[in-house]
């Protein structure tokens, strides 16, 4: 019989590598909680048409990276590969845009990808993902890049960058697609390419073959032809960015995976991180709302990958989380000490102290072996003999002193020793 793996594309998160994914997860949402941002959770599986008509159906991910089936009820489903159109279908579903705006949530989970796995890249990963909707304000543009900024530099890391740009709106992206597509016309490109250019122009620019890229040197850009309305947003935009003390790189070039992007568009990218460089990104969408059938609203928000952020963490060799372990370990050895060893780990952890002690037979020296790698700086080892005296050994872990404590007074002591 063969044994069962994790699916391709996808890996299990063990301790006590565990809880460095945590911290991060929870370093990279607290900028969010302090800043007025609301909690939600969405399904982590979507009428699939929330996502090939809010995603686009141009993009690879609707075309070729969803993972869509049809339910025993004969509906067609899709597990979300991103969480923004479900939290707009959520926003919409419950009327939230009737209420005081912005609405600002945020969320962290599952996200889903058919995708060619390799470092950094994979079919089930992890988001932390945040939206601000129903308004359009330069200075909440500002707000939510400034956010993503913060996660990152909470964690310590320092070596990565903030790509930006605008990719304009109703009023300017049209007139622009069809100067690009006049301009791209005249290249020499293959069938699939032109095929694409057709579908969505501004993809070709993000072709990363040098036969394609050789030939878009003066390719016309967005950030030239944006109207004077965009234009003056993306200034507001950056002039908030400088107040806040961002830095960024202009990106005019930036061309998201997603197609509900207008104006502020933005990703972070890594620089120790190889091909799979983009930790986060997002922007400024003003058609999601229409197209899932919603209140014509814009939103702006971005989505961090946790596991990539964990690759980047590492890169950087920062320690975000020593893992916290427990504080206090009990050893029993005998049935009376077992009894006296439940009742008082129950008793610690009540007291909120981290407790641990050992079940199946272990014997002293695997006992001990248990406590040393569970991280306690102090342990109580309790034999039936010791307990004939009244007493249980106090054992500091990490110098090896001992000393005889009354049994009464053996929950105190060890609270006092590990310093709760
Ligand atoms: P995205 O750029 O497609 O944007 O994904 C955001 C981040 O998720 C990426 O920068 C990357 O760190 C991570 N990620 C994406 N695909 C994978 C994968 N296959 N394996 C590992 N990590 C991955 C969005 O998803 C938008 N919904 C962001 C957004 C929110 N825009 C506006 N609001």
């Amino acid at each position: 019989m063969s044994g069962l793996s994790a699916p391709k594309g996808t890996f299990d998160v063990l301790p006590p590598e565990s809880a460095r994914f945590l911290a991060v997860r929870d370093t990279l949402t607290a900028p969010l909680r302090r800043a007025g941002y609301g909690y939600v959770e969405t399904p982590v599986f979507e009428e699939t048409a929330v996502f090939s008509r809010g995603v686009g159906e141009s993009t690879d991910v609707v075309t070729k990276e969803m993972y869509t089936f049809a339910d025993r009820g004969g509906r067609s489903l899709t597990l979300r590969p991103e969480l923004t159109a479900g939290l707009m279908r959520a926003f919409i579903e419950h009327r939230l845009h009737t209420g005081p705006l912005p609405v600002k949530l945020w969320t962290v989970g599952s996200a889903f990808r058919y995708e060619r796995p390799q470092a950094g890249r994979y079919r089930h990963f992890t988001q932390v993902d945040m939206e601000a909707l129903g308004v359009d304000d330069p200075a909440l543009d500002a707000e939510v890049v400034a956010l993503g900024v913060q996660g990152f530099r909470d964690l310590g890391l320092t070596d990565f960058e903030l790509l930006l740009t605008s990719l304009g709106d109703a009023t300017c992206r049209p007139q622009y697609r069809e100067l690009l597509v006049a301009y791209l016309e005249k290249l020499d490109l293959d069938e699939e390419t032109r095929r694409r250019a057709e579908i969505n122009p501004l993809r070709v620019l993000d072709d990363k073959r040098p036969e394609v890229q050789a030939q878009l040197g003066d390719a016309p850009l967005m950030v030239d032809h944006l109207s004077d309305s965009t234009r003056a947003h993306y200034d507001a935009v950056r002039q908030h960015l400088t107040d806040l003390g961002v830095a960024w790189t202009e990106a005019p070039r930036l061309v998201r995976g997603l197609d509900y992007y207008t104006k502020t568009t933005f990703e972070f990218v890594h620089n120790g991180l190889g091909a799979q460089s983009a930790i986060g990104g997002g922007g400024r969408y003003d058609g999601l709302s229409a197209a899932l059938g919603g209140p014509d609203v814009s939103g702006i928000g971005y989505a961090v990958g946790v596991d990539r952020t964990l690759l980047a963490v590492a890169a950087e060799g920062l320690d975000v989380a020593a893992s916290p372990g427990v504080q206090a370990f009990v050893v029993p050895l005998g049935t009376e000490a077992k009894r006296l060893a439940v009742r008082l780990v129950g008793q610690l952890r009540e007291a909120g102290v981290a407790a641990d002690t050992v079940y199946g037979d272990r014997g002293l020296k695997g006992a001990m072996k248990a406590a040393d790698r569970s991280g306690a700086t102090h342990a109580v080892v309790v034999g039936d003999r010791d307990l004939a005296d009244g007493v249980g050994q106090l054992k500091d872990l990490r110098t090896g002193d001992q000393r005889a404590v009354p049994v009464g007074d053996l929950f105190e002591a060890l609270r006092t020793a590990v310093g709760n």
